[in-house]
């Protein structure tokens, strides 16, 4: 995380076998799920890190964006503790919390320095971030419509894979042929750092509609390869692109959909080829969990401006950021 803190314990509960019987995220079943879980999983992380309530310095938490009803589960959870503990209660923006995983000690992101430009893929956000430093953050571009998580869920539901569908689709497309179909690639007006996915989407669907009704076989795992390669050619393309005109040493990949095998290596390949270095998190940093969030309220701690006392808001602004249009945060994934 960073100099003086080690990473002790980072217990994630899973909601995805519960998420997976509606088809997505029921906000009243997630964050009833959340309040059945918390105090279990805490537990289990002070005894996984050897410790107990007594060795804590600080208690952090996401305070946003997010689902509103997760969000007051997890605040008033960790100001009851702080408050019983006299502890500081450290409040964390989610976004924020995504680019620390660079700072968390793993392979993919060593050596990560700052400023970098990185890009915060998730199911609420596809955001391109200049990261000149900590508390400085200044957002180059957002998804126009639908973020990359959300795009590849629903890709993913068109080919009949369940929720959530992101990390069913990467395996598929592993077996698949990416030049199988030609689906178009929205680098939207020259010299945006914007994205849109629902253009893809919906040539996903249309693809798929003409194949049945002309009686072709579809071979899934094609389609997969072939709309995962758009998705992450643009990704990878902006990223490094408007890294090179900032003139950073390299870029970042966060958030769930940084787990993303096609993604990591397009990214990998088109910073070598502008030479830069590409830092990506390894994939259980990418994809939500506690020790991101720890790691930011670490930093921020360390450096006097942690934002204490938090209340909830599930449409948190990157700090010192307009957050501008979009950019409200996870939100129940619309089954269109
Ligand atoms: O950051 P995250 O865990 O939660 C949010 O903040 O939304 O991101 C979840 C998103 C989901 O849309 C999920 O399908 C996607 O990340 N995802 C992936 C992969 N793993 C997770 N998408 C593509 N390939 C993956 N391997
Ligand atoms: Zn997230």
């Amino acid at each position: 995380m960073g100099r003086g803190s080690r990473l002790l314990a980072n217990v994630i509960a899973s909601q995805a076998a519960l998420h997976r019987r509606f088809g997505g995220v029921v906000p009243e079943v997630a964050s009833r799920r959340h309040l059945e879980t918390v105090l279990p999983v805490v537990d289990q992380a002070l005894s996984e890190a050897g410790t107990s309530l007594a060795g804590l310095d600080a208690v952090a938490v996401t305070a946003g964006p997010g689902l509103v009803g997760s969000l007051l589960v997890g605040v008033t959870v960790a100001r009851v503790l702080a408050l019983a503990l006299e502890l500081p209660l450290v409040g964390v923006n989610h976004l924020e919390a995504h680019l620390y995983a660079h700072l968390l000690p793993s392979e993919g992101a060593q050596g990560f320095a700052l400023p970098a430009v990185c890009l915060v893929v998730s199911g609420g956000h596809s955001d391109l971030i200049y990261w000149r430093d900590h508390g400085d953050l200044e957002v180059l571009g957002r998804t126009r419509d639908d973020a990359a998580g959300e795009a590849f869920d629903k890709v993913a539901r068109l080919l009949g894979l369940g929720y959530p569908g992101g990390p069913a689709l990467d395996r598929l497309a592993r077996r698949g042929n990416a030049h199988a179909v030609s689906f178009p690639r929205a680098y939207l007006e020259e010299g945006s750092h914007d994205f849109s996915f629902s253009g893809l989407k919906t040539a996903v669907a249309s693809y798929l509609r003409r194949v049945e009704r002309e009686g072709r076989a579809v071979e899934h795992a094609d389609v997969a390869a072939s709309f995962e390669q758009a998705c992450v050619e643009v990704l990878a393309e902006k990223l490094t692109r408007a890294a090179a005109q900032r003139g950073v040493r390299g870029v970042g990949v966060c958030g769930g959909v940084a787990a993303n095998t096609a993604l990591r290596r397009e990214v990998r390949a088109r910073a070598v080829a502008r030479g830069l270095a590409a830092w990506i998190p390894d994939p259980g940093f990418c994809t939500d969990n506690a020790a991101m969030v720890a790691a930011a309220a670490w930093h921020a701690l360390a450096r006097g401006t942690a934002r204490l006392d938090p209340i909830v808001d599930p449409n948190l602004p990157v700090d010192g950021v307009d957050s501008g249009a979009g950019g409200t945060g996870d939100k129940p994934r619309n089954p269109s």
